[in-house]
């Protein structure tokens, strides 16, 4: 992978340090000898220029509006795979054979259930605990429940990690929508033999007085969304399941630290802070002017939420496939939503100002996101939920990649201190 070097002069004195290209031409400067022969280090607060790995999963190019998953662009898994055949992909490399889908399946559904003794670990929690603070909770609680899968090396038994990563996905569903259930004071409802995505919503909404009855209008609208959640290269909470991981930590350990990365408002959590702004707008019969005037003073939390990414400098390729998607489903169902006109006029809005434009701000994924969970009957506390569900193939599969590198260290950046220099201790009696 090493072509040519790059010179760095300092202190009068050169050094060469490798240029590293990656397979779609992204280019690097490898600085991994540059304390050691140089004694500096390079500041990075965020970041932003800091590929912490080599990775063969998801590629994405943020300035041209790229993402593919092990090479397939979203906009062709969106049309043609469904979440399951998607979460094998991302985790295995590989699409998966006819015979590789249905044992992958029915590992998928063995997993499902969620041991009874494990249930009660709900009654500790309030009926209105955060739902994300029960799921990291109980993501993490996998690892004393599988004791023997609490490891960081399959690499002699893999259908062990197979187990493991199945046991992760179908039980973080089940775990969702029992969330759901424990917060409304529903019972639980027993995982049944059904596809994943029909599972999810059979154990959401059935009573034991009723079952659900599928409609494949939803249920694929839920694929469609989980898939578009899948992975997405080197995010806050992947990248935090691979720091999580790099330690040694097992996979559900890493997965329950994920949970809680994503639950912030700027990552996972901002799905929420989205719905709950078109809701405000929508209550108070504006037209969204407010909205976008607040987000241009620059104060944080005063963002436009949904809007701007880390990455990506141009449209958010999931934000077209879910926006578009959106008005498809609600069609097909049959419903209408105030939210989702006031979603497209915010858009238009801050697409024509100069604010927006000057800073390459877009949709991104979780702009429209929510209008779709709304649409199946999701509330809004749990859309973070619904996001980890969906992205828990993508931390699967770059967990894996940590605890599989035998050359890989353990993640450590360093920092530029700017404390207090060396002082003496002060007796209590003597400080002022
Ligand atoms: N509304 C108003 N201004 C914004 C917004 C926004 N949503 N996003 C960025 N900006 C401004 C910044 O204040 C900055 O302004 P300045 O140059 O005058 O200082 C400028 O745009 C550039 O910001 P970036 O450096 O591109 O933003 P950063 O990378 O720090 O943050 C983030 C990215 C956190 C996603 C940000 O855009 C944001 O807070 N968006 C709203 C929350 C959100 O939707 N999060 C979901 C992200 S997608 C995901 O995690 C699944």
């Amino acid at each position: 992978m090493q072509s040519k070097t790059a010179t760095l002069r300092i202190d009068d004195k050169e050094i060469a340090l490798p240029v590293m290209i990656g397979t779609e031409g992204e280019k690097a400067v490898d600085a991994r000898k540059l304390r050691q022969d140089t004694g500096y280090i390079f500041y990075d607060q965020g970041y932003g220029n800091t590929g912490s790995c080599e990775s063969a999963v998801t590629y994405l190019d943020g300035d041209n509006g790229i993402l593919r998953h092990r090479g397939y662009p979203i906009e062709q898994l969106a049309e043609h795979s469904e979440f399951v055949e998607t979460a094998y992909l991302v985790i295995y490399g590989e699409l998966p054979t006819q015979e590789q889908r249905k044992n992958f399946g029915n590992l998928l559904r063995e997993n499902a259930h969620v041991e009874t003794q494990m249930q009660r670990l709900f009654e500790g929690f309030p009926k209105d605990a955060p739902p994300m603070a029960i799921l990291s909770s109980l993501v993490g609680a996998l690892a004393a429940y599988y004791p023997q899968l609490a490891t960081n090396n399959f690499e002699k038994d893999l259908q062990q990690f197979d187990l493991a990563a199945a046991i992760a996905i179908s039980k973080i569903r089940t775990l969702g929508a029992m969330i759901y259930r424990h917060t409304r004071g529903l019972p639980f409802m027993h995982p049944k033999d059904l596809p994943f995505c029909d599972n999810f919503l059979h154990l959401m909404f059935s009573e034991p007085y009723q079952e659900y009855v599928s409609i494949p209008e939803v249920t694929q609208a839920l694929n469609l969304i989980l898939l578009m959640h899948s992975d997405h290269e080197q995010n806050c909470s992947t990248s935090t399941v691979r720091m999580v991981g790099s330690s040694g930590a097992n996979l559900f350990t890493s997965l329950a630290a994920g949970v809680n990365a994503l639950s912030g408002p700027l990552h996972g959590g901002a799905n929420v802070a989205v719905m709950q702004m078109l809701q405000s707008i929508h209550d108070e019969g504006d037209d969204g002017t407010r909205f976008i005037a607040a987000a241009k003073s620059g104060s944080k939390g005063n963002r436009l939420m949904g809007f701007g990414h880390a990455v990506y400098k141009n449209f958010d390729p999931r934000a077209r496939v879910i926006g578009k998607a959106c008005g498809v489903v609600l069609n097909k169902l049959g419903k209408s939503d105030p939210l989702l006109d006031i979603a497209q006029n915010l858009e238009q809005a801050a697409l024509k100002d100069d604010y927006f434009i000057s800073r390459k701000l877009y949709p991104n994924v979780d702009f429209y996101s929510g209008i779709i969970f709304r649409a199946l009957g999701i509330p809004t506390n749990m859309f973070t939920v619904m996001f980890a569900i969906g992205r828990s193939p993508g931390w699967i599969a770059n967990w894996r990649e940590v605890a599989s590198n035998a050359k890989g260290r353990i993640y450590r950046p360093r920092q530029i201190f700017v404390g207090s220099p060396k002082r003496d201790y002060v007796p209590m009696a003597k400080r002022s």
